[in-house]
């Protein structure tokens, strides 16, 4: 507890008590298809499928005050005005409590006697949000008091929605229906879905127009019918439609009531209406009657909790870190579920019409999720690969309704194309399925075409090799994994975008931060066709690997650590010859992690040298020192001021690279120390400087340059989730899918002396446990698997379980990968 919550483990929530957190503190609903963003106070948005073009309720993004707009409901109890969620109308409650769970968020508000529950989740494989409501007198006599429930609905596509207004006021149309509200817009004409918002309970009264519930120069904090207790019953004409239900309940001392609001998006098909004009509302009408009994809310809501045990189950542990275990058990695989849901298109800081799925975001979200779901994975992997071009560079990014990529935020990213590669070979060590390697997907520019997934593998190979400069070193084009670092870009003119401008042909700028990449990039393919038994195919990776390792070690050793890049005129970035920047993160991580350093002590000083000038107890800053100046070969990077995003701030993402480092180096301490400083739960008790959620990842926490050090932001939809999964689960804990089984070896801190993991893998439970007797930081001494010694350290692949697996960690044996 520090002052704004908890978190309640045995339930898998966190507990906020303060409406007011230092941020607004996010959940998602929602798992399949149909999702909504639910802040603390029931803020936030739901959309189907892709929140830019079938946006169901509206949210203004940056609104003051902060996250206003969502799913409320106004409690009228003889004359005081509140919400159980304390906004819009901030009205001090007697309590409040919400607790963010899996897949639900569930606010309960009292005051002057009467408690108001609200549950808000999507049963697995539904298109509706269900508002469990619950009202309770808890005062010895009866209560009279009205309720109003809210919603404003968005004209499906959200940009239109949000600047078009010249159209947008003039297409509204809902429909009422006993206490079905329909948002019909657009229907009459090319769209065959509605919105409803139903109650399953009889209703008092409804408001459909906006300007007739609130009033045109009211607040949202100071609708006109709820203070006047009386709904008008008005018909959205145009201008902007809501949805709104009032409900008279009568109370008597101790009664309680419950109900549910439904918010739905239905496609229609045939026959689309009823009467002209007037929509068939037969599938709203079946919605709201399987729905219209506690039971089967209930039943649904049981339903997602067992999804949710089911998914977690792939990977739970009982380590001697509380921070660890909550963030693994929990909220770590939660998060990454999102991420998979949504990559980088909807949260508190993508605002749902900007970027849709990233190409090589949502790659290294499959690292984090495969395990859970490798069905879905399969899929994204053939979806991606289908957006990337016949030569192999990719669309960076794909709308997830249509799945077509767009080159809005730019193309030429030279690193896209290779984590193609970690994420279809962390699929196939996770499921054994080599045959998606043979699954047809065209090429984005090639209509018609049907090559292989491992045709795309090689071409984004080949692109690497065949787009190399003058030291060798690959290309790096409109930037790498660092969108801001752009050093092709040359920007003067503030209207352009720094990832669009320039000209990439003929330019020799190089990154080595693409170089480790493709280090292990080609390590993966070798290990890949060693497997599918194609010696000559793993021989050719070898040598382009060693090619590539060849040039790593001669042109990009700074003397302490790893370059970054070269820029157009070859000039070293990243290198203690620079005035500012002279030291990166990225390619001491990705050096090391595709194996340069090992045999010269280069990867042991690489991250001493990190210690030293980028390690602080708030993460590993990217770079250091900070630009002071706007550099014109450097590009958005230098942009920002001192300490935050990519000019040294501490961007979470990459942070667990280094932990993985670490762990192949067998630095167990370290390891250990580097993932609880950006470790969500950890920052608890200095939340008031951290402020964003405490139990999922940010993107960013503030650099030490900056006067906010410490202070996080842009949580949710970001690749630490993948990342700190992988770090901990496979680095530290040390269980890692392979092709023939779960390979074990953990890194941990020397003093642990014991502890286990459940891992199901290929449908069969692994339960194992690790023993350390000798207080090692890493090495497999022995292994025992059902009681039986094996050879080495790979668990062998089982058909049934569970499978017992005992481990002996000790002096024996330190193995550091190939
Ligand atoms: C983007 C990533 C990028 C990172 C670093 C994030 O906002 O989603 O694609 O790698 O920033 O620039």
């Amino acid at each position: 507890m520090h002052g704004y919550g908890h978190f309640d483990d045995t339930a898998r929530e966190y507990v906020i008590l303060r409406p007011d957190t230092p941020l607004p503190w996010l959940n998602y609903l929602g798992q399949d298809e149909f999702f909504g963003l639910c802040t603390n106070t029931g803020g936030g948005y739901t959309f189907w499928r892709d929140a830019k073009l079938r946006r169901l309720t509206r949210y203004r993004y940056n609104n003051v005050p902060m996250d206003l707009g969502g799913r409320y409901l106004y409690i009228n109890h003889n004359g005081s005005i509140w919400n159980p969620g304390w906004k819009p109308v901030q009205t001090t409650l007697d309590r409040y409590e919400c607790r963010h769970g899996l897949g639900y968020t569930r606010i309960t508000g009292a005051k002057g006697g009467i408690e108001v529950e609200l549950l808000f989740f999507v049963p697995p494989g539904e298109n509706v949000e269900i508002w469990k409501t619950t009202v309770r007198n808890t005062t010895g006599k009866p209560q009279r008091l009205t309720l109003f429930s809210f919603v404003e609905f968005c004209l499906y596509e959200a940009l239109n929605d949000m600047t078009n207004y010249q159209r947008t006021y003039s297409i509204g149309e809902v429909e009422v229906d006993g206490s079905g509200i329909y948002h019909k817009t657009e229907y009459r004409e090319r769209r065959d879905h509605y919105t409803l918002f139903g109650c399953t309970r009889p209703i008092d009264g409804y408001d459909t127009a906006r300007d007739a519930f609130v009033g045109v120069h009211n607040g949202l904090h100071e609708p006109q019918v709820v203070r006047a207790g009386q709904a008008r019953n008005s018909r959205a004409f145009g201008w902007n439609p809501i949805g709104s239900h009032q409900i008279n309940l009568h109370l008597a001392p101790g009664a309680s009531e419950t109900f549910a609001f439904l918010l739905a998006y239905i496609e229609q098909g045939e026959p689309k209406f009823d009467q002209p004009y007037v929509i068939n509302k037969t599938k709203g009408r079946q919605l709201l009657a399987k729905y219209s009994t506690p039971v089967a809310v209930d039943t649904a809501f049981e339903a997602l909790g067992k999804v949710w045990s089911n998914l977690l189950g792939a990977y739970q542990a009982e380590c001697p870190n509380e921070h660890a275990n909550r963030m693994v058990n929990i909220w770590n695989q939660y998060q990454c579920l999102v991420t998979f849901n949504l990559s980088r298109t909807a949260s508190l800081f993508e605002t749902g019409i900007g970027r849709g799925m990233g190409f090589r975001d949502s790659n290294q979200d499959i690292l984090g999720f495969v395990h859970m779901l490798p069905e879905r994975a399969r899929q994204r992997i053939l979806d991606l690969a289908a957006t990337q071009l016949a030569d192999g560079t990719c669309f960076h990014q794909y709308q997830p309704l249509t799945k077509k990529g767009n080159a809005e935020i730019g193309g030429d990213f030279y690193d896209d194309h290779l984590w193609l590669i970690l994420s279809t070979c962390a699929y196939i060590k996770e499921t054994g399925d080599r045959a998606i390697l043979d699954a047809p997907v065209g090429y984005a520019d090639k209509p018609g075409s049907r090559e292989s997934l491992l045709h795309h593998l090689e071409t984004s190979i080949a692109y690497t090799l065949n787009h190399r400069g003058p030291h060798g070193l690959p290309l790096i084009g409109h930037a790498d994994w660092n969108d801001c670092l752009n050093l092709n870009c040359f920007s003067k003119e503030p209207n352009e975008s720094f990832q669009c401008a320039g000209d990439v042909d003929g330019s020799v700028a190089e990154s080595v931060m693409i170089a480790g990449l493709f280090l292990y990039a080609a390590r993966e393919m070798e290990q890949l066709f060693a497997w599918l038994a194609r010696p000559d195919a793993a021989q050719r990776m070898h040598g382009h690997h060693q090619e590539m390792l060849h040039a790593v070690e001669t042109e990009a050793w700074d003397g302490q650590w790893y370059l970054r890049a070269f820029d157009a005129e070859s000039r070293p970035v990243g290198s203690a010859k620079c005035d500012e920047g002279k030291i990166f993160i990225e390619s001491q991580g990705w050096c090391v992690l595709g194996g340069a350093g090992r045999d010269n002590g280069r990867a042991l000083q690489a991250l001493q040298s990190v210690h030293e000038h980028l390690f602080t107890p708030n993460g590993i800053i990217l770079q250091q020192p900070a630009y002071s100046a706007y550099h014109l070969e450097l590009g958005e990077i230098t942009s920002y001021p001192p300490g935050v995003k990519e000019n040294a701030g501490i961007f979470c993402h990459n942070n667990a690279w280094i932990h993985l480092a670490l762990c192949q180096t067998g630095q167990g301490e370290r390891a250990l120390e580097y993932y609880l400083s950006i470790c969500p739960s950890a920052k608890e008790r200095q939340i008031e400087t951290y402020r964003s959620e405490p139990y999922v990842y940010a993107q960013m926490i503030a650099g030490r340059d900056a006067s906010c050090f410490g202070e996080a932001k842009n949580s949710w939809l970001t690749g630490t989730a993948a990342w700190t999964f992988v770090s901990v689960s496979q680095g530290l804990l040390g269980v890692q899918p392979d092709y023939e089984g779960l390979l074990i070896d953990p890194c941990i801190p020397k003093d642990w002396t014991e502890y286990k993991v459940t891992r199901r893998f290929r449908g069969v439970e692994y339960k194992i446990t690790i023993n350390n007797p000798d207080g090692v930081n890493r090495g497999v001494k022995c292994m025992t698997v059902d009681g039986k010694t094996v050879d080495g350290n790979r668990i062998p692949l089982f058909e049934t379980g569970p499978v017992e697996v005992e481990v002996e960690l000790g002096k024996a044996l330190v193995r550091l990968p190939a």
